[in-house]
């Protein structure tokens, strides 16, 4: 479905943004993972390579606008342009009623999931609107929809910004040929999950009206869902992939 097309994937190393760069490999895209940690990022290049496809890894810290400029231009620079990017690196930081909180995690947190979502879009519509058409999706969380989980308000108020961000740029770029959404999972077996769960995630299980926690391959495929041409009339939504969580 995605043959040839040229995607981005921030924080591809591990997880979701593991689960989806696998994902788009194996539907014939080219996937440039942008990560922070090389060794699993380049992990995850050799995992595509190793079934045929192609993948390239530029080291990427998405707070940095220098590096967030050097994944876009490389990117364009190996393959000629840049169809889909999904910004998904993120960062959760201690679980702490905000009175608890030690100032010092704010930054790391806003840095991360805001800077490196304004960012990241900021550098990749310079390049899609080059083009005249793009999509971006943006990984987002049930916890900027839903404040219902103790000791995560400033990832809470991050991710709630990551929607705001979503929707003002799908508004100022409709026309011009750029579709913008977001993913808002909720509870997913990943590692940020389990160090959140302090190594007991499945207890996050009893929330989710479908009783079980969400696996990277089934947000992977609403990612892939919003970047297909089905969606092609779908923008500035936020996609709860959630087993239910935001209904309840
Ligand atoms: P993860 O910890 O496996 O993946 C995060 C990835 O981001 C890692 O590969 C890490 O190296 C990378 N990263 C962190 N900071 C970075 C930076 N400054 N620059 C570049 N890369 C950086 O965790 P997971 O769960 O796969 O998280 C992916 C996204 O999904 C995050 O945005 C997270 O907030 C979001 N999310 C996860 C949920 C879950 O239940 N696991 C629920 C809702 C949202």
């Amino acid at each position: 479905m995605f043959n040839e097309s040229v995607v981005v994937i921030t924080g591809g190393g591990s997880g979701i943004g593991r689960a989806t760069a696998l994902a788009f490999g194996r539907h014939g895209a080219r996937v440039v993972i942008g990560n922070r940690n090389a060794s699993t990022g380049e992990e995850t290049v050799a995992a595509i390579r190793a079934t045929g496809g192609t993948a390239l890894f530029v080291p990427t810290d998405v707070t940095q606008p220098v590096a967030v400029r050097a994944l876009i231009d490389t990117t364009v620079a190996t393959f000629g342009r840049l169809d889909i990017a999904f910004n998904n690196a993120g960062w959760f930081g201690p679980v702490a009623p905000l009175a608890d909180q030690d100032e010092r995690e704010f930054d790391p947190v806003f840095d991360t999931n805001v800077r490196g979502t304004f960012l990241c879009m900021k550098y990749e519509l310079a390049q899609m609107l080059k083009q005249g058409q793009g999509i971006i999706i943006n990984n987002a969380s049930t916890t900027g929809a839903r404040n219902s989980t103790v000791g995560v308000a400033l990832y809470a108020a991050a991710k709630a910004a990551v929607i705001s961000l979503t929707r003002s740029a799908a508004m100022e770029y409709a026309a011009q040929g750029v579709r913008i959404n977001a993913v808002a999972p909720g509870r997913i077996a990943t590692g940020m999950l389990a160090k959140a769960g302090g190594g007991n995630p499945e207890r996050f299980a009893a929330v989710i009206p479908m009783r079980r926690l969400g696996t990277p391959e089934e947000v992977a495929e609403a990612v892939l869902w919003l970047a297909s041409p089905a969606a092609s009339f779908v923008t500035g939504q936020v996609l709860g992939v959630d087993g239910g969580y935001l209904a309840s």
